[in-house]
């Protein structure tokens, strides 16, 4: 065996505690590197682009206001099963180029301030359903721009009650489309990118001299929220209403259109007005070219829709 002198045995001794130490802070770094890569969600990749927030959504453009389609009050979980089956089949009729939701996406039954049905979902269950068929929306419409709605809402209006900062609150697409991890972090992981929630909308579309406001809903007779607003307006949250009135004075005509909704009148969330001789009228809206229309949901004995596509 060679001679080691005493000098070189504590060098290499040394060595070795100084090999294991960076090899203990390489295995720190290497966790603390999933840490990050867990909270980015892909691979440690940068954060994409918000395609909302940068302006890049082809359905914001001018030349994509030419078909627009408005769907209303589907009150998800508590929507027409035959909801989702009725767009499909509208979209690939019509091709629409620009999506609005003009409210009540989700129902929130069980966060309303009104009495809950203790026969239906809790409210992390009702969200969860919910959520699930706002995802398949999704798939046929992945952008879309909905509007501040008096349902869709509830959860930040009960926030405010309790007395919650909004900073606490997350927002619209994330309590949606998100994921959350054991740490609190939220992953969309892609999902509802192009999907942006307003108070209300105001765009211009083809032959059309003024302006169109989307919001969710303003008066009953939509020709009084043409004369209060003063421009065309497209408006929801009246159920029981599918109909276009239009309003001439010496300065042109203008139009108000109440879309109708895509609900279940036979589930138990909409007992409240189970007493009224009206009941809702199903039907989305759209915007052709400047012509506004109503495409009415038909249903047969049963309650189901009959695959006519207006
Ligand atoms: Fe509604
Ligand atoms: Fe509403």
């Amino acid at each position: 065996m060679p001679y080691i002198k005493k000098e070189d045995f504590q060098k290499q001794r040394d060595i070795e505690t100084r090999f294991a130490l960076l090899e203990n802070q390489l295995a720190n770094l290497k966790s603390e590197n999933e840490k990050l890569k867990k909270k980015r969600g892909k691979a440690g990749r940068p954060p994409k682009k918000d395609i909302c927030e940068a302006g890049m959504r082809v359905c914001d453009r001018p030349e994509a206001q030419g078909k627009i389609l408005v769907i209303s009050d589907l009150h998800a979980p508590y929507h027409h099963k035959d909801a989702l089956d009725f767009l499909n089949a509208l979209q690939a009729k019509y091709q629409f180029t620009n999506v609005i939701n003009i409210g009540d996406e989700l129902d929130y039954h069980a966060l309303s301030y009104h009495e809950n049905d203790p026969d239906l979902y809790s409210a992390g269950y009702e969200l969860h359903e919910g959520r699930k068929v706002l995802w398949e929306l999704e798939k046929t419409f992945p952008e879309m721009t909905l509007i501040d709605s008096n349902h869709g809402s509830l959860a930040y209006r009960k926030a405010k009650t309790g007395g919650m900062p909004h900073h606490l609150v997350v927002p619209y697409r994330d309590a949606i489309f998100a994921e959350k991890d054991a740490y609190g972090n939220l992953d969309r992981q892609g999902r509802g990118d192009g999907w942006r929630w307003t108070d209300r909308l105001v765009l211009n579309v083809p032959n059309q001299p003024h302006p169109v406001t989307f919001i969710h809903g303003v008066q009953t007779d939509v020709r009084n929220a043409v004369r209060r607003i003063h421009t065309n307006v497209v408006q929801g949250h009246y159920h029981t209403q599918g109909d276009i009135r239009y309003e001439a004075t010496y300065n042109g005509v203008l139009w108000g259109m109440t879309v109708g909704c895509l609900l279940d009148d036979t589930s138990r969330a909409f007992s409240y007005n189970k007493m009224i001789p009206q009941r809702p009228v199903l039907s989305c809206g759209g915007i052709i070219d400047g012509v506004p229309r109503i495409f009415p949901m038909l249903l047969d004995t049963a309650g189901r829709w009959t695959k006519v596509v207006p």
